[in-house]
């Protein structure tokens, strides 16, 4: 679960390695590391930490003809220098940085060691280097032909042949990579957001695509023949990612909601919905939908579940890690809905492949076109939220509860939708222009090592979402709890002062959950109560404007991102890169 960056040409290697890796380091910031080649001569510089520290430690200028540079996320090995990427073949003829898993490397370990190979770090990728060494036999492209059938598991790779100071040279299966075309240099990225600014034109390569860069071209082949890839342009806009005076992208990224909701409405509604008619005949004629998804995306499923069944559909929804092993029968005729900000999540990228290999319809909804998950989605729908970067998701949640509200409604053909999401956005945007209550609230409960989310139905679903934003960056142990579940167990952990977080949005569950708070409260519990106005009581701490019931869940969900936000600074932590977290998990 890295990033990988590398260029061959007429190329400032210092700035576009380092500020490639910077835009990569939402895949990983536990070490990092760069090659470079100048005639003969190979610059190696790689450190556990962050990009930025790796930038402090090189020179002015890294001058060379052919570069490649690493972010890591550690899976195999500790994150120390031996580990980070580049690895460096025994004799010293390639450079590769390697996103993935190589999952036989145990076994071809054993192979090389017994022809004489000695490893200088714990990870599978140094064994690909070496392997690339040991199968090179005059023609870097047959090597990794060769190796490439030996190979076992997930690999994004960018190879340096030291007697071959014009070329890059690549290789792919299952995980991103992506080349850029420039003027009289050319780059690969595992996203293209690494390359913005350099170029708007890029390839994207296929599992099995292998091949070289050079400053004036490029050749792709797959299975020993030339194979020619489409070009797509990618526009800068969508690549920005300035901070634009916030403090932290999460707080910029809360704050550009009510523009997401905004843009979502202008590109799924013209004079009607915008959906493609196939797909909606589809959804209409399957049996059931079922939504598959990891992190902050599933709990974004399970309102999608409660939306579809308000219809009469019958929907379900699966962690994508769990179903991937066990994708039990879910009728006849299933309708898939994929969500996933990135759609690079390796969970889901299986799981689409047992949805494709039995030819089942599946709708990706992602936030990154040409990613891996839309390029092979039968159907897909873009967010348009702009690029996230920080790694706890918030804005992109919003634009998937909203663009699942548009595309049942778009269903029933119910055209409220649209001034039901104007209610929300003009909701939220109350919220945002004073969260100094928010903060307050946040900064008084630093100290809180435990909390409990409770709520019941869409409050439950809020909960499960504030629960992950707290734990993700705040670090506090959080738990979410449909309010009826609290008696089976939980309410023995409730202390004097256990902070609990409580949500009302909804009439019909609202006294249940309030004698949910007073029991709680009586046990001491620090209750901070989050309602909608429509129901909001004397003591109710948070309180924000009304929307409608079924999109309670936003403003609800906003409110305790930013709890954890706050929650988060005044705790001193890295709210942006939460420690052991990456933005995209693309290992399983
Ligand atoms: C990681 C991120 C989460 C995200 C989840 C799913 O865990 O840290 O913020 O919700 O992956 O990612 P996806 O890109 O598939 O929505």
């Amino acid at each position: 679960m890295c990033g990988i960056v590398g260029g061959v040409g007429k190329i400032d290697f210092r700035n576009y390695l380092i500020n490639g890796l910077k835009k990569l380091d939402y895949r990983g910031y536990d070490s990092a590391g760069v090659a470079v080649l100048d005639h003969k001569h190979l610059f190696l510089k790689k450190m556990p930490g962050k990009v930025e520290e790796l930038s402090a430690c090189l020179p002015a200028s890294l001058p060379g003809t052919v570069g490649i540079a690493h972010t890591r996320w550690a899976t195999h090995g500790e994150p120390n220098e031996r580990n980070a990427h580049p690895h460096i073949s025994m004799k010293r003829k390639f450079a590769l940085v390697h996103n993935g898993v190589i999952e036989n490397f145990k076994a071809i370990k054993k192979d090389l060691f017994k022809h004489g190979y000695g490893f200088l770090s714990d990870t599978d990728s140094e064994i690909v280097v070496d392997l690339l060494e040991y199968n090179y036999h005059g023609d870097v492209l047959a090597a990794i032909k060769k190796t490439m059938g030996e190979l076992e598991g997930s690999y994004a790779c960018a190879i340096i042949h030291a007697d071959e100071p014009n070329r890059l040279y690549f290789m792919k299966n299952a995980s991103p990579l992506l080349l850029g075309k420039g003027e009289g240099a050319n780059y690969l990225a595992s996203d293209a957001g690494a390359m913005i600014g350099l170029t708007e034109s890029f390839v994207d390569l296929e599992d099995g695509d292998y091949g070289y860069l050079e400053p004036d071209g490029y050749a792709i082949f797959a299975d020993g023949n030339p194979v020619e890839r489409e070009i797509v342009a990618r526009s800068k806009d969508f690549y920005d990612d300035d901070l634009h005076g916030y403090p932290h992208y999460m707080i910029k990224e809360i704050h550009e909601i009510p523009s997401v909701l905004r843009r979502l409405l202008d590109n799924y509604l013209d004079d009607g919905f915008v959906f493609d008619k196939n797909m909606l005949s589809m959804i209409k004629m399957a049996s059931s939908v079922h939504f598959l998804a990891c992190g902050t995306s599933f709990y974004a499923c399970k309102v999608g579940v409660k939306y579809f069944r308000s219809i009469g559909k019958r929907s379900g929804a699966s962690i994508a890690s769990e179903w991937a092993y066990d994708p039990y029968d879910i009728g006849e005729n299933p309708f898939f809905i994929i969500l996933s900000q990135s759609g690079e999540t390796a969970d889901l990228i299986k799981c689409q492949k047992v949805i494709n290999d039995n030819n089942l319809p599946n709708l990706v909804v992602t936030n990154s076109k040409g990613s891996t998950l839309e390029r092979k989605a039968t159907f897909s729908s873009l967010l348009y939220a702009g690029v996230e970067v920080a790694v706890a998701s918030t804005k992109s949640y919003l634009a998937q509860i909203a663009y699942l509200a548009l595309l049942v409604a778009s269903l029933k053909s119910d055209g409220r939708v649209e001034g039901d999401i104007r209610t929300l956005i003009s909701s939220i945007e109350k919220i945002l222009a004073d969260d100094s209550k928010i903060k307050k609230l946040a900064y008084e409960r630093k100290d809180a090592t435990d909390a409990f989310y409770v709520g019941r139905g869409y409050d439950y679903l809020a909960a499960l979402e504030g629960a992950l934003k707290m734990k993700e960056v705040a670090y506090v142990h959080a738990e979410a709890y449909p309010g009826g579940e609290l008696k089976h167990g939980p309410i023995a952990l409730i202390q004097k002062g256990t902070l609990v977080v409580g949500y009302i949005t909804d009439a019909e569950k609202e006294a249940s959950s309030r004698n949910n708070f007073v029991e709680l409260a009586s046990r001491g519990a620090d209750i901070l109560v989050v309602s909608d106005e429509k129901y909001t009581r004397e003591g109710d701490l948070l309180s924000f404007p009304a929307v409608p019931e079924y999109l309670g869940v936003g403003p609800s969900v906003v409110i305790s991102q930013l709890l954890a936000y706050y929650l988060a600074e005044a705790k001193g932590l890295p709210i942006d890169k939460p420690r052991n977290l990456a933005k995209s998990v693309t290992v399983e």
